[in-house]
């Protein structure tokens, strides 16, 4: 960890320190701030606040909002991150933050949440997110990809192990993985356009795969 995160969430008691740092240490959310653009940013299905940390750390310019439906995840973030000025945190769904937030922010941040929502009512999740950007902002997504590789057995098994045995992740019906044009197609089928696909499982025992995609004007309607 970086020692300006290091010190935020040097608040917390130290098994959720240790899953900050995990989580910081096994996933490439660096490379999802950076693609940052705008200083109006919102992350749904934020956690602790890791992703947080690194878009609001040491840039006052920017408000950082993140919405999650746990409440003890919040908590911690309230505790950590969102003691920074300009981070606030909501117990929030994206479709009911969105209705109240239309057009507000410039890039949607979503890391990692997908997998544990029932690909039915994505079309619902991504549309609202749509409704969130302003009209040509960015979506950035991160999710591991079903690639048939161990690295997707060994993640899917793992996330299991979370969801249902440690219940340290709160699923909203699912814990699965879809190959990456599943992604995409779902993405487009939202309203937006894909600019970026790319895979950043080198050096992690994690499928990731990252892909960010700008809000067109007209979202498209669905028949
Ligand atoms: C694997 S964690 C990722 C946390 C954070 N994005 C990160 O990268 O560290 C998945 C998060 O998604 C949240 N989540 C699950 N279903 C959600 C939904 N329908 N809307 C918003 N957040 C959701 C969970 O509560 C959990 O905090």
């Amino acid at each position: 960890m970086a020692p300006a995160t290091t010190a935020i969430f040097a608040t917390l008691p130290p098994r959720e320190r240790w899953f900050v740092r995990a989580r910081l240490a096994t996933a490439p959310l660096a490379e999802l701030a950076a693609r940052a653009v705008g200083h109006e940013l919102l992350e749904v299905g934020c956690g602790h606040g890791a992703l947080l940390a690194l878009l609001a750390a040491a840039r006052p310019q920017r408000q950082v909002t993140g919405i999650d439906l746990d409440s003890r995840k919040l908590a911690w973030a309230e505790r950590s991150v969102g003691r920074l000025g300009n981070v606030r945190v909501h117990a929030a769904t994206i479709e009911a933050f969105a209705a109240q937030h239309p057009a507000a922010f410039d890039t949607v941040f979503v890391a990692d949440v997908l997998y544990l929502i029932e690909p039915g009512v994505w079309h619902g999740f991504l549309s609202a997110i749509h409704r969130a950007l302003r009209p040509g902002g960015r979506l950035v997504l991160k999710e591991a990809e079903d690639d048939g590789s161990w690295r997707a057995r060994k993640t899917l098994w793992q996330e299991r192990l979370m969801v249902h045995l440690l219940r340290r992740t709160r699923s909203s019906g699912a814990v699965a993985f879809v190959p990456r044009a599943t992604l995409v197609a779902a993405v487009a089928d939202a309203g937006f356009t894909v600019d970026e696909t790319v895979s950043l499982a080198r050096g992690y025992t994690t499928p990731h795969v990252l892909l960010t995609a700008t809000a067109d004007t007209a979202p498209a309607a669905r028949a």
